[in-house]
């Protein structure tokens, strides 16, 4: 089992969004799946009250809670944990952060946002954890200046997603209905773009063995 965080210390750059829509892609590849909504908000709780689906679970727990859950699914054969995480910079957080396999940390391309991941980034190497940047909600257009220079930004603080996701309303209408954009539109460029962003998370984490084949 592999525990993966979306944390960024600082809110709305989409970590709920993208945690929820990976973690349909991971099920969608036909691995089992579990998210934890680490957010006292309970964004992601709420989220999943609104699919008309059983898949995947999702539960609310307390960081002070977070050790004995992921004890108890590992028990399970999940293969992958999905944890969303509150957008602060909190004890709640660096939990989270120690708990994890891999972190993956959202980050719009705004000055504010790039500088924002500093202290993120402190707390994952202080824990010793590997982690990636992603780039959301991005303007359309890899050639854009603001993107580019954000991927090069990041990418020398540590390693990146080349894959951009680009700001789209499908996000926020999946996150409506509680689904994930590859539900919602799976032919649509976000849907294309969160299925890439699930195979580099895969790439960066070495995957796992699958639980049902095991
Ligand atoms: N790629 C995207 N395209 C369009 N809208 C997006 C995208 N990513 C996120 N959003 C929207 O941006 C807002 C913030 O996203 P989200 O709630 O996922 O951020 P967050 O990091 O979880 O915030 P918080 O720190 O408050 O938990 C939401 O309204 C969401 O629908
Ligand atoms: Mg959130």
């Amino acid at each position: 089992m592999k525990v993966l965080a979306f944390v960024s210390q600082k809110g709305g750059t989409g970590k709920s969004t993208l945690c929820r829509s990976v973690a349909i892609a991971a099920m969608e590849a036909e691995h089992s799946v579990f998210v934890l909504d680490l957010d006292p908000q309970k964004t992601t709780l709420d989220w999943s009250e609104e699919r008309q689906r059983a898949l995947p679970e999702v539960d609310a727990v307390r960081p002070d809670q977070l050790e004995t859950a992921l004890a108890t699914l590992t028990r399970q054969s999940i293969d992958y944990v999905f944890l969303d995480t509150a957008g602060r910079d909190d004890a709640g957080t660096a939990i989270a952060i120690r708990q994890a396999d891999y972190c993956i940390v959202p980050c719009r391309p705004t000055p504010d946002d790039l500088r924002a991941v500093r202290p993120t980034v402190a707390t994952i190497y202080r824990a010793e954890k590997p982690c990636g940047f992603v780039l959301n909600q991005t303007p359309p257009g890899r050639r854009s200046t603001r993107v580019q220079e954000a991927l090069t930004g990041l990418g020398a603080v540590n390693r990146v997603c080349p894959t951009p996701i680009v700001t789209r309303m499908d996000h926020q209408d999946a996150s409506s209905l509680g689904q994930g954009v590859s539900e919602y539109a799976p032919t649509s460029p976000a849907a294309e773009e969160i299925r890439k962003l699930w195979r580099w998370v895969q790439g960066e984490i070495g995957g796992v063995r699958h639980a049902k084949a095991a």
